[in-house]
């Protein structure tokens, strides 16, 4: 994953990189760096820990224009200052910082060895700078001058000899107001400003201070300088440089009063699922071509984490009430099981930041093999919203908290009017109305599950193991509400379907066992009644989240949910498992936006 950022011109290069990482800080947090070059000195200011330990060590009024910066999710080596970027060539001229994965660095790293050129970190990364820095050692040897188009051409070589993907930015010493950049699958995003041009790893971070941004095709490379922005193709033929108009979203980077970003983003929720669900009859019938559902096809869903949770709704509802048989695969074991896929098949990917390489890898598997694709994301111009052949999006505004939530409602939206436009085509008659949704969707707006949460909230603090269990569509809310808790705070969290506990999870339990469990289908009360029993015996103490508290059912605790449509049920019983991840992680003093060892997209496999 990682962030790159770099900017040149105007007096204060350090501030505006250090502003850029702060919003690629979802990219990664293990550990950040700089790099510019001051009185004719290549200075590097490396850090460990989150970004702010790195704003402890440099001074951001520095008067220099051209800097770069890098935020790092550790893939190759462990969270260190020397793993941290950016990484120097031999001759300590050259300063690079890189998001991606060289796959041959090692052949590269002994192919440097053999010509006496040492790394000296645990890097894929440093083997691109030493490269880039070793062939233009050659040029000079050649006595060729070293210009910025000597630059390029020894980096467009050097680009070939590594395989994998990559986001580059590095600073030359004697170009001192230089970046070159290339790409090749991970993204890069340029932008022009006033009197200073910008590079980043998403066109969020740079997009306050840019008049226009531009998205960097596979196979660029180039430079930005003060005034400049020169993009390239692999066999260096310049190209035009198209700069877009973006849209500003600058409340969301903004805390608002709110205590942290997942805070934030729990109470936005409602509103991006209302959003959503207001727009997408109308994009999902001018996205979808007329005919897609109306000839045979299979249907596949396929996501990572909470978009797979939402995806497992989606089975659901489509398998129940349409009788449409649809799989569902984990994205990193979909591309890898040889699916069955062919040109009748309709594959729909979910992922909130489209960039997810797991699923990104299935879009390309299913288009390969015929598939149609559809994607649903909340980025626009996102790799995966790209790569489909039809896109439809969601509606929950830019998302920076590491824990997916107002996503996981504004997916659920989507997927509910997508049921609705297949109960059309196919002229079904469903259990639940729109109105259903938008009356309960409404009703959840001001609610805040606090003060029926609060006395639970240190019990569930000292858990080493939680246990999670619901039956039919709360099974699947329960493994949402399980990977929050677990992502967030720390505890080690199961979902279990009522129903199988008896065949081995009940082994786990004994009377220090705390138990959430979920109770949202008139049908499912009595079943899920004998499991909770189960649970009693047991000596569990179990949590139950239900609209049914008439029911008086002997539970250690009682969370009073909104009464709603069965089918419906998911938008009320998440909102409850969100918060508790929120107050839990408050309780234990976890940073709830930046779990440890996790980051934002995950764009390696
Ligand atoms: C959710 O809280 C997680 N951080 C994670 O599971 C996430 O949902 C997953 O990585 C998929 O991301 P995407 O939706 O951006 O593809």
């Amino acid at each position: 994953m990682c962030g790159i950022a770099g900017c040149s011109g105007g007096k204060r290069g350090i501030k505006s990189v250090m502003n850029i990482l702060t919003r690629l800080e979802y990219r990664g947090y293990d550990s950040s760096g700089i790099a510019y070059v001051e009185n004719n000195d290549l200075c590097v200011i490396k850090s460990l820990g989150n970004l702010q330990c790195l704003r402890r060590e440099v001074s951001e009024n520095t008067n220099v224009d051209t800097v770069i910066g890098h935020t790092r999710w550790a893939t190759h080596g462990k969270p260190s200052i020397q793993n941290a970027h950016p990484h120097l060539d031999a001759s300590g001229r050259l300063a690079l910082v890189h998001n991606g994965i060289i796959e041959n660095y090692q052949l590269l790293r002994s192919g440097l060895s053999k010509q006496g050129i040492l790394c000296n970190t645990e890097t894929d990364t440093e083997v691109i700078a030493k490269l880039i820095g070793a062939a233009i050692v050659e040029k000079e040897e050649t006595g060729a001058i070293i210009n910025a188009k000597t630059v390029l051409t020894v980096l467009a070589k050097q680009l070939g000899f590594m395989k994998g993907s990559y986001a580059i930015a590095f600073l030359f010493r004697p170009l001192p107001n230089y970046i070159f950049f290339a790409k090749n699958g991970s993204p890069l995003v340029v932008g022009q400003g006033q009197g200073a041009t910008f590079l980043a790893s998403d066109e969020n971070a740079i997009k306050e201070n840019c008049t226009g941004v531009l998205r960097l095709k596979d196979g660029d490379i180039g430079y930005i300088n003060y005034e400049n922005i020169c993009i390239y193709d692999k066999k260096l033929n310049k190209k035009k440089v198209h700069l877009s108009k973006i849209d500003q979203d600058v409340e969301a980077f903004n805390l608002s009063g709110y205590s942290s970003f997942l805070n934030k983003e729990i109470a936005e929720g409602i509103g991006g699922a209302l959003k959503t669900l207001r727009r997408a009859k109308k994009e999902i019938a001018s996205t979808l071509p007329d005919n897609i559902f109306l000839t045979d096809f299979d249907l596949h869903i396929t996501a990572c984490g909470t978009a797979l949770h939402a995806g497992r709704i989606a089975k659901y509802l489509i398998e129940r009430e349409l009788r449409i048989p649809v799989s569902i695969d984990f994205a990193s074991e979909f591309k890898y099981k040889k699916p069955i896929l062919s040109n009748k098949s309709i594959c729909i990917f979910l992922s909130q930041s489209g960039e997810t390489a797991d699923t990104l890898g299935c879009v390309e598997l299913a288009k390969s093999c015929g598939a149609t694709t559809i994607g649903i994301t909340n980025v626009k111009g996102s790799r995966i919203a790209e790569a489909v052949d039809y896109c439809l999006y969601t509606y929950a505004g830019v998302e920076i908290s590491v824990a997916s939530t107002k996503a996981y409602l504004a997916q659920l939206a989507l997927i509910y009017a997508l049921v609705f436009y297949l109960a059309g085509v196919k002229g079904k008659k469903l259990s639940f109305s729109l109105h259903d949704i938008t009356y309960i969707l409404h009703r959840l707006e001001n609610r805040n599950y606090l003060s029926s949460l609060n006395k639970y909230l240190n019990l569930i603090k000292q858990q080493s193991s939680l246990y999670f269990v619901g039956r039919g569509i709360d099974y699947f809310v329960a493994m949402e509400g399980a990977l929050k808790l677990k992502e967030i705070c720390y505890i080690h969290c199961e979902a279990f379907a009522g129903g199988e506990l008896k065949h081995g999870s009940l082994a786990l339990i004994n009377d220090s066992s705390v138990v959430v469990a979920i109770l949202t289908q008139k049908s499912l009360i009595d079943k899920m009644l004998n499991n909770i029993h189960e649970l009693n015996s047991r000596g569990a103490k179990v949590i139950l989240l239900t609209p049914f508290t008439k029911l008086a059912p002997e539970v250690f605790g009682l969370i009073k949910l909104e009464r709603c449509r069965d089918m419906v049920s998911p938008f009320c019983s998440i909102k409850p498992l969100q918060e508790l991840t929120l107050y839990v992680a408050q309780k234990k003093g976890i940073d709830p936006d930046k779990p440890r060892n996790l980051a934002k997209s995950v764009t390696v496999e």
